[in-house]
């Protein structure tokens, strides 16, 4: 019986591959297949250094569902480099590594299926939020570009990159609705990291659940910087070497978050109880290699989910009952808990 079930299961999930025919020279083009009869298949093209001379779009098999690009100096992306056939049913694209200065707005607009998108180890200042419009795109690589800012704040109607306000009276509700719609974004990750961002981007309406900002040359967390985040369930704002204050509130907002990485950040000295409030979720928080020696008493009160605190390098600490107290009152659970840390003389 465990035998059939073996042999049934494997053969649902095996995987085989075989290469493609007609594949574009420098390429590799693979079809893996799955499930019972290989009743599925996608295809993975490879087409990485290909050298300055390849020219865009490069033909790829139609149905392709994987593509990578990366390392060929692509440049500006154009409203035609990813626009021939096999590219619509893309679902992920490696655009890492090709001296990217520029997106133009329609450049992607083809990919309607596209999931995943690597864009890192460019040269990106700026990218319109209404180039990824459309597209069910959910996880985005920012990281290695020189965005100075980042803003795709959702909830601030744009027009030509100028905020406009929204006139709600005289029903017009129908066609803001469907200019709106048109400007849904799922975006769930986005990494940010190792950019010029001097302060905390604006993602005002994005459900975000991943968000990456380290070694970015920001000084300050400005109160509420995160507050429309409700979804984010990892946040890491680690090595940034310019952090010098973050403000009460900061995180305010971040209902659903449960990991913080504020680790490897030097000149971060001081942090009072505010900047944990509204952390109702939050389990886990990294203040290893920071400047942050001590935490705020009762600081437990405003962290009702933390499982482990990381102070220096090696100094672990963790939620504990109080022994020989079982006498607790209605809506003082957290009374007799304590922070318990590996190293004696840790002041909490
Ligand atoms: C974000 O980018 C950094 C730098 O490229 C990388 O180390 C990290 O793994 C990325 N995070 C994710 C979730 O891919
Ligand atoms: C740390 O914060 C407290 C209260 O917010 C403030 O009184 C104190 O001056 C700060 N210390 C430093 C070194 O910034
Ligand atoms: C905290 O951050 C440091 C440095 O980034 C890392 O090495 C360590 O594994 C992290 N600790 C936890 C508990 O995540």
């Amino acid at each position: 019986m465990a035998l059939l079930l073996w042999l049934g299961l494997s053969l649902l999930v095996a995987v085989r591959s075989s290469a493609v025919k007609n594949c574009h020279p420098g390429c590799h083009c693979e079809v893996e297949s799955f499930g019972l009869f290989d009743s599925f298949s996608l295809t993975r093209v490879d087409c990485r250094g290909l050298g300055p001379s390849a020219s865009m779009p490069i033909p790829i098999p139609l149905d392709t569902a994987h593509l990578d690009l990366s390392s060929n100096a692509m440049g500006p992306l154009s409203d035609t480099m990813l626009a021939g056939p096999g590219y619509t049913t893309l679902i992920s694209l490696d655009l890492s590594n090709n001296h990217i200065t520029k997106v133009s707005p329609n450049a992607l607009s083809k990919l309607r299926y596209l999931e995943t998108l690597d864009l890192s180890h460019n040269h990106l200042e700026h990218l319109s939020s209404s180039c990824f419009s459309g597209l069910p795109l959910a996880e985005v690589d920012l990281s290695h570009n020189s965005f100075q800012e980042f803003d795709m704040d959702l909830f601030t109607a744009k027009v030509n990159g100028e905020p406009v306000s929204v006139d709600l009276s005289h029903n017009k509700i129908v066609s803001v609705l469907a200019s709106l719609h048109g400007r849904v974004l799922h975006i769930q990750s986005l990494n940010l990291s190792a950019n010029q961002l001097s302060s905390a981007p604006s993602l005002a309406g994005l459900p975000l659940r991943y968000l990456n900002l380290d070694g970015n040359p920001i000084t300050q967390i400005k109160a509420g910087a995160f507050a429309q985040l409700k979804d984010l369930v990892y946040l890491s704002i680690s090595g940034l070497h310019e952090l010098q204050q973050i403000e009460p509130y900061s995180f305010k907002g971040l209902q659903s978050l449960q990991v913080l990485d504020l680790s490897n950040n030097p000149k971060l000295k001081n942090l009072s109880l505010k900047v944990f409030s509204g952390l109702d979720s939050l389990q886990e928080l990294n203040l290893s290699a920071s400047g942050v020696t001590s935490l705020p008493t009762n600081m437990l009160t405003h962290l009702p989910s933390i499982r482990s605190i990381t102070l220096a390098q090696n100094i672990q600490c963790w939620r504990t009952q109080k022994q020989g107290q079982f006498h607790r009152q209605m809506g003082q659970v957290h009374h007799n808990e304590v922070l318990t840390c590996n190293v004696e003389g840790i002041l909490l």
